[in-house]
């Protein structure tokens, strides 16, 4: 190689990297500048250098710790944003300014439909079309009859848990356990299929929500990346759904549909029949026959995720700390035996769960240690006046720290210790001003709150009917670090012992 050849080499990617230092110690500056306390980034990285060692989860709740304020800027890579840890900025940000934040930083690409036109990442005005078509879904009357599928559900959990974990004592392993659980009944409420992988049935379902919830390093980093860094997801294509599972949802949504037409069913009450509406009612300019194709799978796809992967963990953290907690394991115990005595059908009903305070109080008090999401994400559409000092500019991620206003001491004294009694008498619409808030909130919060909720009372109340449980492991879960929603680090276990 020539010397000059050379030379002229040494000069360009010296001048490369001094470019890149310019830019990464400007974007750096960026929370500074603005007077605004930061957690100090890396390199590139910026906060998010744990990323696939320990989770999300946990980066939040110590980040409360560390900067125990109202607001702290952070860098998801090379992208600022801002996290806010206060009820009252929750309130601001979710529903009192909403115009200024319409849509959430997690987006997926052009090259994955399913990941980036669900209900979940899709941006307005598609979001706000879809969310009104979808609603209707989840009424209370459509919900009385679906828990009675949960029950039935239920019904095959207890069967198993004794078939498997007590007569064959094997170990198990919760988050898997009620993604069956939860998958059964998605099965019915998005297809209209009943199948019954509990039972170890063939399940078209459990192929789709194995391959969802099945969380490898490579998963972990697609889903990651979408959520945090969705920049980096548009630029390496990756996908919301995994191509299996995605494959998996194509066929059977279109075989449910092809029957439906042959059969001209209207009475099918499920997803798919909403969903063949939707795309007769959507009236985007754009809605061409292919984008609503993608629009209708891609809401298949979000329902299924969505029911599996936040409700098994909720029911999985909700069996540990009640194994830890004998008391109230037997509070709670007492309260399923005496409404059991109320019924006639020896099943309890949707309003006999309802009512259930303590029930209600064992899972909320889950949910507000555990929260299966443990941020809330929004970005900035319009400029927006924090307060008189922040102005927070477009195009801006704003966090919601959940776990700094879940694990506030002087909200919940005592953060780490499990408390039922904390939510006793609390209803499902109680956000508590803005200091409960594992659904979200706002017009974009869960649209499956109550679905969600009713999945959890019915396999809880028919466990404790049937097992004491029993601590299997210590009491300090690892989470999960390739996941980016929460989850126990090897599923979690519980000892069942019959009663
Ligand atoms: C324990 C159960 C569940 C928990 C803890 C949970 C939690 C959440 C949270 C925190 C959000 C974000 C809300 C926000 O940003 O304000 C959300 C959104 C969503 N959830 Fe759930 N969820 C649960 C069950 C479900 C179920 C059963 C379904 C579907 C049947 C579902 C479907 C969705 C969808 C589609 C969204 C996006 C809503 C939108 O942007 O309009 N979730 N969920």
């Amino acid at each position: 190689m020539s010397s000059s050849l050379l030379s002229s080499l040494l000069w360009t990617s010296s001048c490369a990297v001094i470019l890149l230092c310019v830019y990464v110690y400007k974007t750096f500056g960026y929370w500074k500048r603005r007077g605004i306390v930061y957690d100090t980034p890396n390199f590139l990285v910026g906060n998010l250098g744990f990323l696939m060692r320990r989770s999300f989860f946990d980066y939040c709740l110590e980040l409360k710790d560390k900067h125990p304020r109202e607001y702290v800027g952070i860098f998801l890579g090379m992208q600022p944003a801002l996290m806010v840890q206060t009820p009252e900025l929750a309130r601001n940000i979710l529903t009192k300014d909403f115009d200024h934040f319409q849509n959430r930083n997690s987006f997926s690409n052009q090259s994955d439909p399913l990941g980036a036109l669900n209900l979940f990442t899709v941006k307005n005005p598609i979001w706000r079309e879809v969310r009104h078509e979808l609603s209707p879904m989840f009424t209370g009357h459509r919900l009385k009859f679906v828990t009675e599928l949960m029950n039935q559900n239920a019904k095959e959990l207890v069967k198993k848990v004794q078939r498997d974990y007590v007569d064959k004592k094997k170990k198990v392993n919760l988050k898997e356990l009620f993604s069956m659980y939860t998958s059964d009944t998605v099965a019915y409420t998005v297809f209209g299929i009943r199948v019954s992988v509990l039972s170890d049935q063939e399940s078209p379902l459990w192929h789709i929500t194995r391959n969802m919830v099945h969380f490898t390093f490579w998963r972990g980093f697609e889903f990651t990346m979408i959520f945090l860094v969705p920049v980096v997801a548009a630029f390496m294509r990756l996908k919301f759904f995994s191509e299996t599972a995605t494959e998996y949802i194509k066929k059977l949504f279109w075989n449910v549909a092809s029957q439906r037409k042959d059969t001209r069913s209207a009475a099918d009450k499920d997803l798919v029949n909403h969903l063949l509406q939707l795309k007769d009612n959507l009236k985007l300019p754009h809605a061409a026959s292919d984008l609503s194709d993608k629009i209708m799978l891609a809401q298949a796809g979000v329902f299924i995720l969505g029911s599996v992967e936040t409700s098994s963990t909720t029911l999985s953290y909700a069996l540990h700390e009640l194994a830890y907690h004998p008391e109230e394991q037997e509070a709670l115990y007492e309260e399923v035996t005496q409404a059991l005595a109320k019924t006639e059908s020896g099943v309890l009903q949707y309003q006999d769960l309802m009512d259930m305070k303590y029930l209600s109080a064992c899972m909320y008090e889950t949910l507000r240690k555990h929260p299966p999401v443990p941020y809330l994400d929004r970005l900035c559409n319009k400029t927006y006046k924090l307060n008189d000092e922040v102005t927070v500019e477009k195009g801006v991620p704003v966090f919601i720290n959940v776990m700094a206003i879940h694990h506030n001491e002087k909200i919940y004294p005592e953060p780490k210790q499990w408390k039922p009694e904390r939510f006793i008498n609390v209803s499902d619409g109680d956000n508590l001003n803005y200091t409960f808030i594992p659904f979200g909130d706002g017009p974009r919060f869960c649209i499956g709150k109550r679905y969600g909720m009713m999945q959890v009372r019915a396999a809880l109340a028919q466990i404790v009917q049937h097992f004491k449980l029993e601590p299997n492991e210590p009491y300090e879960v690892r989470t999960d670090p390739y996941s980016v929603l929460l989850a126990p680090y090897g599923g979690g276990t519980v000892k069942f012992v019959p009663r």
